[in-house]
C-alpha cells in the first residue's frame, strides 16, 4: 500500500466524514442497531460514540485499510461497545450464515469495488429478522448533475481510495437482495451537490 493509501488518505477521509452535518446524520441512523452489530468498512471508528451500549450486545468492525485502522484508535478506545476487527474486505465476510442483527453501511458502498459480492455477503450473514442501516452517498435525481457525477468519477476514484460518485444506492441495495423499509434522499447542505446527495435509511432481507 502506498504512503498516500496509507498515511494521507486516513486523514482526508476522517476529516471529511467527522463534518458537523455528516456527524448529525450518524447519531440519527447509528443508534437504531440492535444485538450483534456488523460495521462494513469501519474507517476512523466515526459511528463508534453513537451505538447504544443498552441495545447493542457487540460490532464486527470489518475494514481492509491498515492505514484506517490505526487511524480509528482513538475512537475504539472511547467506545461505549466492544469492538471486534474483521482485517477484510467486504466481499470476504468471515462470520457465519445469519448471524448478524444489524449490518450498518456508512458512507461505503460508494467505495467497495466488487459491490455485488460485498451485498451478497452481508445478506448472507444477515438474520432474517435483521436490517441494513445505510447512510451514504450517491447518484444525484436530476439528470445535469448526474452527467457532472459520471464525468468526475474516473478522477475522483484515484485520488478517494476508490470512492464513487454516481452509484444508486437503493437501486443496489434492492439488487442485492434487500428491501427497503424507509429511505430519506436529501442533499447535505454546504457540500457540492455532485459528492453530497444522500440516501439513508433501513432495508431488511427481501
Ligand atoms: C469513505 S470511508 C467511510 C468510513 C466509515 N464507514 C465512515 O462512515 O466514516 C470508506 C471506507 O471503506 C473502506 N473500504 C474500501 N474498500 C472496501 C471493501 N472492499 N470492503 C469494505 N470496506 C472497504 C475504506 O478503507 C474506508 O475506510
Amino acid at each position: 500500500m502506498s504512503f498516500y493509501e496509507n498515511k494521507v488518505l486516513p486523514l482526508l477521509i476522517n476529516s471529511a466524514c467527522s463534518t458537523r452535518q455528516v456527524m448529525k446524520i450518524r447519531r440519527q441512523v447509528v443508534p437504531r442497531a440492535t444485538g450483534d452489530v456488523l460495521e462494513v468498512g469501519m474507517g476512523s471508528g466515526l459511528n463508534l460514540e453513537f451505538y447504544d451500549r443498552e441495545k447493542v450486545n457487540m460490532v464486527w468492525g470489518l475494514e481492509p485499510s491498515e492505514g484506517m485502522r490505526l487511524k480509528a484508535r482513538a475512537n475504539l478506545n472511547a467506545s461505549p461497545v466492544e469492538v471486534k476487527w474483521l482485517d477484510l474486505p467486504g466481499e470476504q465476510i468471515p462470520l457465519e450464515d445469519e448471524s448478524i442483527d444489524t449490518v450498518l453501511l456508512t458512507y461505503t458502498l460508494c467505495t467497495i469495488p466488487d459491490w455485488q459480492a460485498a451485498l451478497k455477503q452481508m445478506h448472507r450473514v444477515l438474520m432474517p429478522t435483521g436490517k441494513l442501516l445505510f447512510a451514504e452517498h450517491g447518484r444525484a435525481p436530476e439528470t445535469d448533475i448526474r452527467k457532472w457525477q459520471d464525468r468526475i468519477t474516473p478522477i475522483w476514484k484515484k485520488i478517494g481510495g476508490g470512492c464513487h460518485l454516481n452509484r444508486p444506492i437503493s437501486d443496489y441495495l434492492v439488487e442485492g437482495g434487500f428491501r427497503i423499509e424507509t429511505l430519506d434522499t436529501f442533499y447535505m447542505k454546504k457540500t457540492p451537490r455532485i459528492v453530497g446527495h444522500m440516501y439513508v435509511g433501513e432495508a431488511v432481507k427481501a
